[in-house]
């Protein structure tokens, strides 16, 4: 029903002609046809009208639904697409209406994996299927036959979940974006006793990138070496296997904790708890996507002082399953 009255209101579908658009539908819409629309890979030239654009969408959808924006201002948003650049160059994907910027969408494919986002339409042309444009190109550039593509969801954007169901993509599971504010003291959670945890040294790396890609489902190096180049990130052993780890990074003022995992649910607190003190520490705001079920790491995190920024869904189009026990997501688009 909210399909039909979006559909209706919008009636754009032959201003911006669509493949799988049934022929009467594209008649049966009034608007003006968006003559230029041209899709093309983002380019370094692009970022500053890329990254306003992620800006405003994300900006204005959060404000409509009395929410605080999860991107806090361009340049923090130009400083993502930046960053995007850097570590998938060939997965960006603009939307341009005779010049001017009007859509983004990242890919960021791994080998069996494939994740999506940032999506994002120009508030002032969205309901007129350039979203599903952007997504279904995004699709195709994860490569033919990919068995998994994911994306995070925030739960309160509707129009969000009917452009990612409509497009094949199901909720899989819950999860929660947990908030620590910048400066927390926060008690230590305890690992195991036999366990050590200490900070991760290069020699760690291709332990590291192994254990990532058994949780992740595909190996990832190049986000693992962000992780551990610019950021922090801790390992746990016992004695010399590794058991468990925790990756965190601080953007301006905002950390990202994850992805993390161990062997057992008590040493997978005690990792991001410990993690997330020393970035809160620094004075970062430090961000971190669970699974909602997982009632132990959950009640651990709002117990050190995390509170709930988001509720948001884990989406997958193909094969593929909720995230496994005792792991924390990859936050920014990797999850
Ligand atoms: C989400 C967003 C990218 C969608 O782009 P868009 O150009 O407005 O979307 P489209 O016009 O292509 O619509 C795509 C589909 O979603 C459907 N849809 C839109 N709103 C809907 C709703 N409330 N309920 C159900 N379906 C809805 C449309 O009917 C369409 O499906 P169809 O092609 O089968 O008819 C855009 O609204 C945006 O930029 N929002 C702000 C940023 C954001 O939220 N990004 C996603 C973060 S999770």
């Amino acid at each position: 029903m909210a399909a039909r009255r979006h559909r209706t209101r919008t009636s754009a579908w032959a201003r911006v002609p669509h493949a799988r658009a049934p022929a009467a539908r594209r008649r049966a819409a009034r608007a003006p046809p968006v003559t230029g629309l041209t899709l093309r890979a983002v380019e370094q030239r692009d970022v500053e009208r890329v990254g306003d654009l992620n800006f405003v969408a994300f900006y204005r959808v959060a404000l409509a639904h009395g929410l605080q924006p999860g991107i806090a201002s361009p340049a923090e948003s130009r400083g993502y697409i930046r960053h995007l650049l850097t570590i998938d160059p060939l997965g960006g994907t603009l939307a341009e209406d005779e010049g001017e910027v009007v859509g983004l969408a990242w890919v960021h494919p791994r080998g069996p994996v494939a994740t999506i986002g940032p999506i994002a339409v120009d508030p002032r042309v969205q309901g007129r299927g350039i979203g599903r444009r952007l997504l279904e190109r995004a699709v195709e550039l994860a490569g033919r036959g990919v068995p998994q593509v994911r994306l995070v969801h925030e739960s309160f954007n509707g129009q969000a979940l009917g452009l990612y169901l409509h497009a094949g993509f199901r909720v899989v599971a819950p999860l929660l974006d947990l908030e620590l504010p910048a400066g927390t003291a926060v008690a230590p959670a305890p690992a195991p006793r036999t366990v050590v945890v200490r900070p991760a040294v290069a020699d760690d790396r291709a332990r590291l990138v192994a254990r990532d890609a058994r949780v992740f489902g595909a190996p990832r190096p190049q986000n693992v070496d962000l992780y551990l180049g610019r950021g922090r990130a801790l390992v746990a052993e016992s004695p010399t296997a590794l058991v468990g780890y925790a990756l965190g990074i601080g953007f301006r003022g905002t950390g990202y904790l994850g992805s993390a995992s161990a062997d057992d649910p008590a040493l997978l607190l005690a990792l991001v708890v410990a993690l997330a003190a020393e970035l809160a520490s620094h004075g970062v705001t430090v961000r971190t996507l669970v699974p909602a079920t997982d009632r132990r790491l959950v009640e651990g995190l709002t117990a050190a002082g995390f509170r709930v920024f988001r509720a948001c869904h884990y989406m997958v189009r193909g094969g593929g399953t909720a995230p496994p026990a005792n792991y924390v997501l990859m936050n920014g688009d990797m999850m």
